[in-house]
């Protein structure tokens, strides 16, 4: 088939190159010119892993062509994901422009029937905005469809969950359209995943419900591990033991820092926002957020009555990203954190080993503030190491050679990555969340 992508962002290009590399024909437009150049040069701008290769296969197999012409890739298929930016508003609300805008510029340049799909992540009846936008601005008689096809993609493992799908959600009206989608899918259907198809509302929903639920998850039992540290319970074994429940399950289980990522804090704020527009209020994930800012906050108060004062100490963070194998520091907690002790007025020294860049146009470097290459560089002389981000690499770390390396043996793990036993029987003054 011919596929469209509007918005080369995480989901556009992964949604573009998982399409091209089982045989369709795509094209990807985006308007930002920095990220346009890189991807027609065949790299990737943002980290995740298997993407640049799967893009590079597809850009030389010409099964995928990257373009800022709107006119070239609206003509170029009946099918077009809309993969734009859903960003937080000023008010909480998600912020719909770059849909508007999208919607406007297929209407302007479309000349025969378009299967318009959302794959943004959008507020209930926002396929009916697009449906207006179209039939305001397109020329009166040519047929279309709005559906809804929301991305359930984790970043960093983008390309497996897409191409692996616990369900692909499909909300459409018409037999027309939903034929199409039977079509695109059939690779993945006959593989036995599930496509359920409804109407564009409850898919719609079915995004928001869900993100807003694994929120609540994290924040549930973020909770519950504050009350392990006060009952000397270990919240890592509590999860186990809550997780073999087949009704809970284990994942989204893991106490830590709280979530962040460009998807979590927007999502359930709009949801919120959404659910108030409508009468309802949802008070369960009011709290969901609270809990979930109070974890930075918390943290930053235990870093506080471990090291005292932290001005002048030498400290060491491993991990920036908001969680492991990306890039993405949208909304990361690692932001809050090392604002709070550069204003603390310590030596910090910072490793991450992707998301160093994004972090560097934050926060640049000072004499204060330095970023490293290697991890092991980092503890020099530290008075403590701080761990915000699960990396592999960090729980795999050599333990001999991290206490030569630092001044003082102390280390406190906002992510649980640790045995606590094990680091007792090396000596350190270990520290972590709700064990
Ligand atoms: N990132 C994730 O993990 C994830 C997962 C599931 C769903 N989502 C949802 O998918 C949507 C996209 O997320 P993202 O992280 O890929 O966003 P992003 O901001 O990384 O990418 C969006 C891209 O669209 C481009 N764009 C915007 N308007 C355009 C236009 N008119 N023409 C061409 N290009 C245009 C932007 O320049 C940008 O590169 C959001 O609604 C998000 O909530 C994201």
């Amino acid at each position: 088939m011919k596929i469209t992508v509007i918005g080369a962002g995480y989901v556009g290009l992964v949604t573009a190159a998982c399409f091209s590399d089982i045989g369709n024909e795509v094209i990807c437009v985006e308007k930002d010119t920095n990220k346009l150049e890189k991807l027609k040069n065949g790299f990737s701008p943002i980290y995740e892993p298997g993407l640049t290769e799967k893009l590079k296969r597809n850009i030389e197999a010409k099964r995928i062509l990257f373009t800022s012409s709107m006119e070239e890739s609206i003509n170029f298929s009946d099918v077009i994901f809309l993969c734009v930016g859903t960003p937080q508003s000023d008010d909480g609300k998600a912020d719909l422009s770059q849909v508007e805008e999208a919607s406007r510029q297929i209407a302007i340049n479309m000349s025969s029937y378009k299967l318009i799909i959302e794959k943004s992540t959008v507020p209930v009846n926002t396929h009916q905005w697009v449906e207006r936008t179209i039939n305001r601005y397109a020329k009166k008689g040519i047929d279309f469809d709005v559906a809804s096809n929301p991305e359930f993609l984790r970043e960093g493992s983008a390309i497996y969950d897409f191409t692996n799908p616990d369900r692909i959600v499909v909300g459409v009206e018409s037999e027309k359209a939903k034929n199409i989608f039977r079509d695109l899918y059939k690779q993945f259907t006959d593989k036995g995943f599930p496509l359920l198809i409804t109407t564009p509302a409850t898919a719609e929903l079915i995004k928001h419900a869900s993100n807003s639920f694994l929120a609540t998850k994290i924040s549930y039992i973020n909770m519950v591990s504050d009350l392990c540290e006060k009952v000397g319970a270990d919240i890592s074994m509590v999860a186990e033991g809550m997780g073999f429940d087949k009704r809970i399950g284990k994942p989204f289980l893991n106490a830590g820092i709280g979530y962040g990522g460009s998807c979590f804090p927007k999502d359930v704020k709009a949801f919120i926002k959404m659910a108030e527009e409508q009468g309802v209020d949802f008070g369960i994930l009011k709290e969901t957020e609270k809990i979930n800012s109070e974890r930075r906050k918390n943290f930053i108060d235990k870093i506080e009555e471990i090291l005292w004062i932290n001005k002048d100490k030498n400290v060491a963070v491993w991990g920036l990203a908001f969680k492991p194998n990306t890039d993405d520091i949208r909304e990361a907690p690692a932001l809050d954190i090392i604002k709070d002790l550069n204003l603390s007025k310590a030596n910090l020294r910072l490793y991450d080993p992707v998301a160093t860049e994004n972090f560097k146009r934050i926060f640049p470097e000072t004499s204060s503030l330095k970023y490293y290459n290697d991890m092991y560089e980092t503890l020099k002389d530290a008075d403590a190491l701080i761990i915000l981000t699960e990396w592999n690499d960090f729980a795999a770390a050599d333990l001999e050679k991290i206490k030569k390396l630092m001044k003082l043996p102390i280390i406190i793990d906002g992510r649980n990555i640790f045995d606590p036993e094990k680091m007792k029987q090396n000596n350190f003054e270990y520290y972590s969340i709700g064990r």
